[in-house]
């Protein structure tokens, strides 16, 4: 595995002409991230990895502080995993040209995630972006728990670059917890109070599923989720396609937000 620790080298040495698979992250890797790898490997020649937690997407000051971070770790694993190139850019060198850091979103996207962490996306949109604009990559493999993170990037890069995003299905812990970099921060007892929201929010889509007028339960659920003194973001239904409020029994996804001892965890079934 070559490690480059600046997208000026790695853009010289690295022939963007095959066909290459890039799957970027905020390094804390979990079998979420493994999996994106793994579909990089088989679809595309080689396949970039790249670990920065990036400041601009953090809204609240302490959460980008506590991010978990273990990079020897990180480095362990993509190499045992036998990735190609891993890139480890500076900060100095993602934010030199601010210019390309203004984003905006449209007032119509202002919703889940949007609403509640003002900036986020932004910097989302805003990183990939700078990477984009020298990682001439072929696909770019992302996790579908950041559903909505794909829904506006898809929207954001279509029209400006030639990397095609692929979505990757979410891995979960037995089957019920999402895995999330976020989940180190948990202690054994959060994870298993977490399952159990993911559990429930399972549960309540397949009797949607079954009936599509169960769907009118959602408050009751939201209310017995939060009764266990658990703040609730949100808890939605929206359209899969374009997370609209247009749903039916076939084209519904059920969105959730919530906080475990201050840690915010993200969910969709
Ligand atoms: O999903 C993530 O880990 C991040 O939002 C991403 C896509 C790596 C951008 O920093």
């Amino acid at each position: 595995m070559i490690i480059f620790k600046s997208i000026n080298r790695l853009n010289k040495e690295v022939n963007f002409k095959a066909n290459i698979g890039f799957v970027p992250t905020m390094g804390a890797l979990h079998k979420g991230h493994f999996s994106l790898i793994k579909s990089s490997k088989k679809k595309c020649k080689k396949t970039l990895v790249s670990i920065f937690v990036n400041p601009s997407q953090f809204n609240k000051k302490n959460d980008y502080k506590n991010y978990p971070r273990n990079l020897k770790r990180d480095i362990k694993i993509l190499k045992i995993l036998k990735v190609d190139y891993l890139l480890i850019p500076k900060i100095n060198e993602i934010y030199k040209n601010k210019k390309n850091m203004k984003i905006k979103l449209n007032k119509k996207d202002k919703i889940l995630c949007v609403k509640y962490r003002p900036g986020h996306f932004e910097g989302v949109l805003a990183i990939i972006n700078q990477f984009l604009i020298n990682i001439k990559a072929k696909f770019m493999f992302l996790g579908e728990k950041d559903y909505q993170q794909i829904h506006l990037l898809k929207k954001f890069i279509k029209s400006k670059f030639k990397t095609k995003i692929i979505p990757c299905k979410t891995v979960r812990l037995n089957n019920s917890l999402a895995y999330s970099s976020r989940n180190f921060l948990l202690s054994k007892n959060e994870i298993q109070k977490a399952s159990l929201i993911s559990n429930s929010v399972r549960s309540f889509y397949l009797s949607i599923k079954k009936n599509f007028r169960n769907k009118n339960n959602i408050n009751e659920i939201k209310k017995n989720i939060e009764s266990k003194r658990i703040k609730v973001d949100y808890f939605e239904l929206r359209n899969k396609k374009n997370l609209s409020k247009k749903i039916d029994k076939n084209n519904f996804k059920i969105f959730i937000a919530y906080y475990i001892n201050n840690i915010r965890l993200i969910d969709n079934f």
